[in-house]
């Protein structure tokens, strides 16, 4: 075996792979007998290089992306080479130097190690199994499986290469992955989007095929273009052809993307809502194929501190009544209540070309921390329900966060409806029923009250950070109903109910692992209904707490980095006091 260059220019050979440096940081590796993946050894921090692989001459698909390593290996990446097994291939690798300590990591295998090396990374929330991830994408419900596409970086836990990754589950917090679902192509690399079931096989693609929307971006010498595509699915979503005859919907503006198709059935028509610069564009369509613009909204509505991006569209029942209002989901960066990003919201009516907000003057934010992104809906959920999910991070640090081997992980699903206060209707976002049933084991602390301060050493066996705390709380005249979650090393969440203001507050200032990004430090505020009677759950999971009062009338999603478990916790009153009535601690492992 090896393959013999003239006079000794191997730079290197180890196994099935042979290196040839050529001029200006440009290499070939020429590969004996593919196997599976070839795994390229990659740091975080390094500049990005390109990685083509040649068959016959000829560059093979587009080029991926990699921060391959040049002085140390952070984590290992596969460049998936089953459709060429056992054939004897080239690397093209451009921007490279020959002296780059890749070039003796390199390796082929049959293999790709995903076992969990992180210990923040969640439990029972959904994290890609490696690379980077942000937004939720093409988000589907069929046959009692939910579906979940997310923008992936295959190749690196930073932006890049954005490709569909794609995880099932059944029950809403045991997912699967099942591997990349859309890849990027000449049009560009694949952005946010939605996928709808069509029953009524309007585009032709067959009853019941997923056709997937997305955005194909593209970076070329005269700048971005940004443009909708679609892609169909006759195997329930496990794989997808794209159309031919891509792009569907196209524009001059350099902001324009995220589309979210839903089914207008008032008018037996599709609609599609973009996100366009500060504006929701919406089309509507007879055959998912072509499209027609039918108006914007935006100029004076809520807030405008950043871009608009991924909308969502969705009919929802106001509680207590035989009613239903048009939401229209907006998320925002920056320029979310406490910087960098967030999800506004809009409630009012829609006639299947325009939408009205039938209370202009408010702006309205679906989650009050400072992790909860490009929140969407699955089509087609099961029972008239409709269940949402983020990406739990902040494009502010997202880069940064204390992982590695994955970056990046979603909200646990939450249940949306309607309901008024003081005249006002208002998103309820509930923690989804599913994740009761993912409870394992529990600790119920007896009811006592707290006059000054009370503490809990410890809160559940066997912590290993990831579970749900559900407490009731009776105010008796105190004027601050304050707790923190600790661990042993004095990090801390502070949390409190201001009465006076009607607030909840969380501080993660001394929660753990802050110093990565001078943004991640925070205090967050939400408006809180109720002080008096008081229900709140807390979703602990490793690295985020997320809190829902009164069943979601409020929901704050922060992400936390400590270097042990939070397993005390202590409660101050200021003034009265109050009476932690009922508190039951789940632990929840999956
Ligand atoms: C939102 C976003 C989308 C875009 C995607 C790219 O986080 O900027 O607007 O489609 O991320 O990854």
């Amino acid at each position: 075996m090896g393959i013999l260059l003239c006079a000794g220019l191997i730079a290197s050979a180890q196994g099935n792979l042979q290196i040839r440096p050529l001029a200006n940081e440009q290499n070939i590796v020429l590969v004996k007998e593919a196997k599976k993946y070839l795994l390229l050894p990659v740091q975080d921090n390094a500049p990005e290089g390109k990685v083509y692989i040649i068959v016959n001459n000829q560059h093979q698909g587009v080029a991926a992306n990699v921060r391959l390593a040049r002085e140390k290996v952070d984590y290992y990446v596969p460049l998936d080479l089953s459709e060429y097994e056992g054939q004897d291939i080239s690397i093209d690798v451009q921007g490279m130097p020959e002296s780059s300590l890749c070039w003796k990591k390199i390796s082929l295998s049959d293999t790709f190690d995903t076992t969990n090396r992180e210990k923040f990374r969640p439990v029972y929330h959904h994290t890609p199994s490696y690379g980077w991830m942000n937004d939720p994408n093409g988000m589907f419900y069929k046959d009692g499986v939910w579906h979940l596409y997310f923008q992936h970086n295959p190749y690196g836990s930073t932006w890049g290469n954005m490709t569909w990754g794609h995880s099932t589950t059944t029950d809403l917090v045991n997912w699967k992955f099942e591997g990349d679902a859309i890849l990027p192509d000449a049009w560009g690399s694949i952005f946010s989007g939605s996928a709808v079931v069509d029953y009524g096989n309007t585009a032709g693609f067959g009853e019941g095929a997923v056709i997937a929307f997305y955005t194909s971006a593209k970076s070329t010498p005269w700048g971005d273009t940004q443009t909708q595509s679609m892609a169909y699915s006759t195997d329930n979503g496990k794989t997808f052809t794209k159309y031919e005859h891509n792009p569907v919907v196209t524009s001059v503006k350099r902001d324009f993307r995220d589309p979210k198709v839903v089914w207008y059935a008032p008018g037996k028509h599709w609609v599609m809502v973009l996100a366009g610069g500060q504006e929701m564009e919406f089309y509507s369509s007879k055959n998912l194929k072509d499209w027609k613009y039918e108006s914007s909204f935006g100029a004076k509505q809520g807030a405008h501190g950043g871009v608009w991006e991924c909308p969502d569209l969705i009919e929802l029942p106001v509680e207590g009544t035989k009613e239903k209002k048009w939401v229209l989901i907006c998320n925002i960066n920056p320029g979310g209540p406490f910087g960098g990003n967030a999800a506004q919201y809009f409630v009012g009516t829609f006639d299947g070309k325009k939408f009205v907000n039938e209370s202009p003057t408010q702006t309205k934010w679906m989650d009050w921390g400072k992790d909860h992104y490009a929140t969407v809906t699955f089509n087609n959920a099961p029972a008239g329900r409709c269940v949402a999910l983020g990406w739990m991070s902040n494009w502010q640090y997202q880069a940064v966060l204390p992982t590695m081997q994955f970056r990046g992980s979603n909200t646990i699903a939450r249940d949306l409806t309607l309901y008024r206060q003081d005249g006002e209707l208002l998103l309820r976002c509930a923690p989804s029923a599913e994740i009761e049933q993912a409870r394992e084991g529990k600790t119920v602390i007896p009811s006592f009250k707290v006059s000054d301060s009370y503490e809990l050493p410890s809160l559940i066996d066997g912590n290993e950070g990831a579970y749900e705390i559900d407490m009731t709380i009776k105010n008796a005249g105190a004027s601050r109903i304050a707790f923190n979650l600790e661990n042993g090393k004095g990090e801390k969440v502070k949390m409190y109910y201001d009465v006076m203001r009607k607030q909840f507050v969380m501080d993660r200032s001394e929660s753990g692992k802050v110093d990565f990004s001078t943004d991640f430090p925070a205090v967050t505020v939400a408006p809180t209904p109720e002080t008096d009677n008081i229900r709140l759950r807390l979703f602990v999971d490793r690295s985020s707490i997320e809190a829902f009062g009164e069943e979601g009338k409020f929901v704050m999603t922060n992400q936390i980095f400590p270097s042990e478990p939070y397993n005390k916790m202590s409660f101050v009153s200021v003034r009265g006091n109050f009476t932690v009535k009922s508190m039951t601690v789940y632990r929840i492992n999956y």
